[in-house]
């Protein structure tokens, strides 16, 4: 059995300080950091732009949630007596930048709209599931627990926001998105 309270640095036992392991594992860190930050003030915008009080709602759900990511986030860098840290996350940026665009190009008010948010929102549902699943596993695997429960708390409600996203899509908004004519330029 791992001790729980053993020190990643620890875990080689011959006193060599970080793995490279580590030092991966806290880049990514670094990483999910600065997107879940960035998403706080991305959320809002998204929620404004939303046509159906349904996923005006969900989004606002999971900007709480993410206000909690963020929380979370600092306590994991805190059980490593790190300083929490953000390092610009370019996919997050990139998946952002194109959820704007499809609010940009669709109608304000309309279903197809929301279909499209919906899609975007998922996208960024996907990047945080792969990113805090590989994260549980890491630190699973350097034996820090703590840190591991942590983040299968937040992987755990980025797959459930995934879920209520294709339940909200698939039950009304994509069928009155295909119903919606395109407009004349
Ligand atoms: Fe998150």
């Amino acid at each position: 059995m791992p001790d729980k309270n053993r020190k990643p640095a620890e875990k080689n036992g011959n006193g060599k300080g970080t793995t490279q392991l580590e030092k991966l594992f806290t880049d990514q860190l670094k990483d999910i950091y600065w997107a879940e930050k960035h998403l706080t003030k991305a959320l809002p915008k998204m929620q404004k732009a939303a046509t159906t009080e349904e996923l005006k709602s969900a989004i606002e759900e999971h900007l709480t949630q993410t206000e909690e990511h963020v929380t979370r986030l600092e306590q994991v860098f805190e059980l490593m007596g790190k300083k929490a840290q953000a390092k610009k996350c370019d996919a997050m940026e990139g998946l952002i930048k194109e959820g704007d665009s499809i609010v940009e190009e669709t109608e304000a008010g309309s279903m197809t709209r929301d279909a499209g948010i919906i899609m975007a929102a998922q996208k960024v549902e996907h990047y945080e599931i792969a990113t805090y699943g590989g994260l549980v596993q890491f630190a699973k695997t350097m034996g820090m627990d703590e840190a591991a429960n942590i983040l299968e708390q937040t992987l755990e409600e980025e797959k459930q926001t995934d879920q209520g996203l294709t339940e909200i899509a698939e039950n009304n908004i994509n069928w009155e998105a295909e119903n919606e004519e395109e407009e004349e330029d």
